[in-house]
């Protein structure tokens, strides 16, 4: 079946405008205030955003995930470390980040290098979840394949059992994952598709503001 919308669907955008006199300095810091706008606006997941990795074969992936910590450290997502994506990042740590708004038509693009956060970090952030993910966490072997989801299924039935009556561990395969980015676009959709585009570009001591074509 052939869906015809798509060629003709169109949105002029126009919610909004941006300057370089509009940005904070430092791009977490204006990263940080359109989190906080998305969050008033009511977007849904507003701390969802696409991470893209480079396969072992050199295929560009990409999935959601949630970001759970932005500071001047970086961009902090938690995840299974023998997942796709986790053993991805330990073969090769350059990745991008891109956060849509669709709403607000706005979206905020990232490129940085992936570390592990410390055990420590992980640790107390595994701790906050409730318990239920956790023990997720344990039964899931993120990205390999399944017989059936009743597998899953019996797999958290055994680590519910293994816990009962005591605090669930984080599982040694689970931790965080932190971006050290050193380029943010912040791009805003404007009238006839002639929209804002400024980059931040990590310099020694500070980072520089340049506008780009849409
Ligand atoms: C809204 C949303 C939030 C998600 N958050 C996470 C997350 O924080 N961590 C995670 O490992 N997977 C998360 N996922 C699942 C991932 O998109 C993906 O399916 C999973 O991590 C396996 O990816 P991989 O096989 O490429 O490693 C989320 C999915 C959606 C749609």
């Amino acid at each position: 079946m052939e869906f015809k919308d798509i060629s003709t669907d169109r949105i002029d955008y126009g919610q909004g405008k941006l300057d370089i006199s509009d940005l904070a300095l430092n791009p977490i810091d204006q990263l940080a205030k359109w989190l906080e706008q998305a969050k008033q606006f009511g977007a849904r997941d507003y701390n969802a955003f696409i991470l893209g990795t480079l396969d072992e074969d050199g295929y560009p992936t990409t999935r959601v995930v949630l970001l759970r910590d932005c500071q001047d450290a970086g961009l902090t997502f938690y995840t299974n470390y023998e997942s796709d994506k986790g053993r991805a990042m330990e073969g090769h740590n350059k990745v991008s980040a891109n956060f849509f708004w669709a709403d607000m038509e706005r979206q905020v693009r990232v490129l940085g290098q992936a570390q592990r956060v410390s055990e420590i970090e992980s640790d107390e952030y595994f701790a906050s979840r409730p318990r239920e993910s956790q023990i997720g966490a344990w039964a899931s072997q993120q990205s390999r394949a399944l017989s059936d989801r009743s597998e899953l299924e019996e797999a958290v039935k055994a680590f519910t059992k293994e816990f009962e009556g005591r605090e669930v561990t984080r599982p040694p395969h689970w931790g965080g994952f932190r971006i050290v980015p050193h380029t943010f676009e912040f791009w805003q959709g404007r009238s006839s598709r002639l929209h804002d585009r400024l980059v931040y570009s990590k310099a020694a001591n500070h980072w520089d503001i340049t506008r780009l074509n849409p």
